[in-house]
């Protein structure tokens, strides 16, 4: 069996909904925490980077002072102005320039800055661009005592800011990046589980028979759900009035047929006993078998309405053997004009079975019935009820049932093509699936060992009584 495609196929789903109205939002989030971040981040490298280069400034000084005490020239290419100066990540500059303004030693593009740089002994900082880079300098002002006047500036561009920057940055949001995409099954998880109760009310009205109106219990269903499944049990009440209506019109008429169908009958069998008018004989025969056919067909209408009515839910218990031998009885007369071997197997105990017996006779009836039109003169019909499950079967050596008709055979007013010779409503065997619809039963067609059609009619739970 292959499913029709789903026309919902592409609709959104509420899972898809629910989870992109969460992660929109927590990316937002995300992206407002980036920012945050950085902006700490960078401020926190600064604040970093620039207290060591007031240290490099202050050592600057120192070592200038000393150079000048001990009367020797600034020399930039010394080992102690190189350690001082060189970095692996960042490129260094400096300048010292005496209280008249003058460079004694180091790069020129570091201009001076004179009285922006004050006397509190504190660096101060600003960024400026050399050689195509960003750099930060850090400028001070010597002391009373060490280098009076002078103004010592060191530079340095921005690697190492931005390395600390970075490190930061990342230290903070891929633990919060993990964080949210290990979150995205969690939230869907979540989400479907918050949605069970959708799906179990789905699962519940999917799996219902198309016959199976009543109402849906909305007691364990969330409240969001409650007034839809109102809605629903509203609905299945107003369709079940209709069909009610419609149930009542057709046993109503069948049953109003049947009074002049009756009449009609009779007055028949009156013209047939006149024999003063022969000629008249050939057609009064032809009505009577048309009427018979016709009372048939009523007869089968009231027998279906009577078994989709809900009144047949009374249940008793009753032995499915009995009924069966019964059943098989009333037609052993029948078999015997047709030369059938009409047979019977029982189980020796009874076979206790929770239903309607009218019903079930009614079921039987309609498979012995079948069996015995449709095996010809001299064949062998068997019927048999057996326990564990409950089965009442009708094998017949008729011709069967050909392939192409086993899913036909069960729908209304069906009659394989060459059955027109016999007589027939096509109701039998829908009158059948219906009564084991409301047993909870199931009938199944097969091939008998007798070379025709082997027909079962299984009980399943609750019909089948364990007391
Ligand atoms: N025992 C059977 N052997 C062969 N064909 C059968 C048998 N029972 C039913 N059928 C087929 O199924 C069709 C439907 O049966 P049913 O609903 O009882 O209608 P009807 O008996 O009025 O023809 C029949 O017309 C016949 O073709
Ligand atoms: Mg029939």
């Amino acid at each position: 069996m292959t499913n029709p495609p789903d026309p919902n196929r592409g609709a959104p789903t509420l899972t898809h909904a629910l989870l992109g109205w969460l992660l929109i939002p927590l990316l937002v989030l995300l992206a407002v925490s980036a920012y945050t971040t950085y902006r700490n981040a960078s401020h926190l490298a600064e604040t970093e980077r620039d207290l060591v280069l007031e240290e490099i400034t202050d050592d600057l000084k120192e070592l200038a002072s000393a150079a000048l005490e001990a009367k020797r020239k600034i020399d930039p290419d010394s080992l102690a102005f190189n350690l001082l100066i060189r970095d692996a990540k960042d490129q260094r500059y400096f300048a010292i320039y005496d209280p008249n303004g003058a460079l004694l030693a180091g790069d020129p593009r570091l201009t001076r800055m004179g009285t922006g740089v004050g006397n509190d002994q504190h660096a101060v900082f600003g960024t400026l661009s050399l050689d195509g880079r960003k750099v930060r300098r850090a400028a001070v002002k010597g002391s009373k005592e060490d280098l009076p006047g002078f103004e010592i500036q060191v530079a340095e561009t921005m690697v190492r800011r931005d390395r600390l920057t970075l490190h930061l940055l990342r230290g903070v949001l891929v633990p919060q990046a993990l964080v949210l995409i290990l979150s995205i099954p969690l939230i869907w998880f979540g989400i479907s589980r918050g949605l069970h109760p959708l799906e179990a009310l789905r699962r519940r009205i999917t799996h219902r028979s198309a016959q199976d109106l009543d109402a849906i219990p909305a007691d364990n269903a969330p409240r969001e759900l409650q007034p839809v499944v109102t809605a629903l049990n509203d609905l299945l009440l107003r369709f079940k009035a209709v069909q009610d209506e419609q149930r009542r019109f057709m046993a109503d008429a069948a049953h109003q047929i049947k009074t002049p169908l009756a009449v009609l009958t009779a007055e028949l069998d009156l013209a047939r006993a006149d024999t003063s008018c022969p000629c008249a004989q050939p057609t009064y025969r032809r009505l009577q078998k048309a009427t018979a056919r016709l009372a048939h067909l009523v007869r089968q209408l009231l027998a279906l309405a009577h078994s989709e009515a809900n009144a047949s839910k009374t249940r008793v218990l009753f032995d499915l053997s009995e009924l069966a031998k019964e059943v098989t009885g009333d037609f052993v007369a029948a078999a015997g004009r047709q030369r059938i071997d009409l047979g019977f197997e029982g189980a020796e105990q009874a076979i206790p079975v929770r239903g309607n017996p009218t019903l079930v006779r009614e079921a039987m009836k309609n498979l012995v019935e079948n069996a015995l039109k449709f095996t010809p003169e001299g064949g062998t019909v068997t019927t048999s009820a057996r326990a564990s499950p409950p089965v009442f079967s009708v094998a017949d050596s008729g011709p069967g049932i050909p392939d192409a008709e086993l899913p036909l055979i069960f729908q209304r007013f069906h009659r394989a093509p060459d059955s027109s010779a016999t007589e027939g409503s096509g109701l039998g065997l829908a009158i059948v699936q219906e009564v084991a619809r409301k047993h909870g039963a199931v009938v199944t067609v097969g091939k008998s060992a007798l070379g025709g059609a082997l027909f079962e009619l299984r009980f399943e739970g609750d019909a089948v009584s364990l007391s």
